[in-house]
């Protein structure tokens, strides 16, 4: 389904309600341009600096860690209700032991404005350019989120990416919201 380009704030709290339950798929290229996808819960979309952003936290254990400090790019893809396996399955395995596109039936396209690859079988997506990281910091945070989120450490690399282009296919809002 073709994609048209949306204003980033249209689906938000659809985009929301997908992220706290099922996950999104966050979409990078490795160093030798095969693409991965990995499950995240944590992020926020917002305007930061007066520019469209997604805010995203990626542990250094993760192999998208890797590719998103090779390329400095990522998208987000927000899956429908019937991706949920898909999701828990992007998010409980690793680009670096598996092709997930391939396991999952999932196709991988070239991001228009980014290099990361975008889920084609998302009916949003967002494409973004990191335009700031910094990392969590253990004595920043409250005893109670480095207890309950960190502890084996690894703490995130908070990855700031400005959107470069939304996109969404006709009937999103249905296909997202299962109507
Ligand atoms: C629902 C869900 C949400 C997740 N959210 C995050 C997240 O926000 N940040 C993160 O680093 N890992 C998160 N994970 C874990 C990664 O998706 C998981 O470790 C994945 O296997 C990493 O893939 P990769 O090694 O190919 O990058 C989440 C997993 C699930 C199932």
């Amino acid at each position: 389904m073709a994609k048209e380009r949306i204003d980033y704030t249209e689906h938000y709290s659809l985009v929301a309600d997908a992220m706290t339950s099922r996950g999104l798929l966050l979409g990078s290229y490795d160093a030798q341009g095969k693409p991965n996808i990995m499950t995240i819960g944590w992020g926020a979309l917002g305007s930061i600096w007066g520019i469209p952003a997604w805010i995203v936290l990626v542990r250094p254990s993760r192999y998208t860690f890797r590719c998103i400090e090779h390329t400095g790019c990522f998208s987000v893809n927000v899956p429908t209700e019937s991706l949920a396996r898909a999701c828990a399955s992007a998010g409980s395995t690793s680009g670096a032991d598996v092709d997930k596109f391939t396991e999952l039936g999932l196709t991988a396209e070239k991001a228009a404005s980014v290099l990361a690859p975008v889920v084609a079988e998302c009916p949003v997506h967002y494409e973004c350019r990191v335009v700031h990281s910094n990392d969590v910091l253990p004595e920043k945070l409250t005893d109670e989120i480095r207890s309950g989120a960190y502890q084996d450490g690894d703490f995130h690399r908070v990855y700031w990416g400005r959107i470069l282009g939304s996109y969404a296919v006709s009937g999103a809002a249905d296909l997202l919201s299962g109507r």
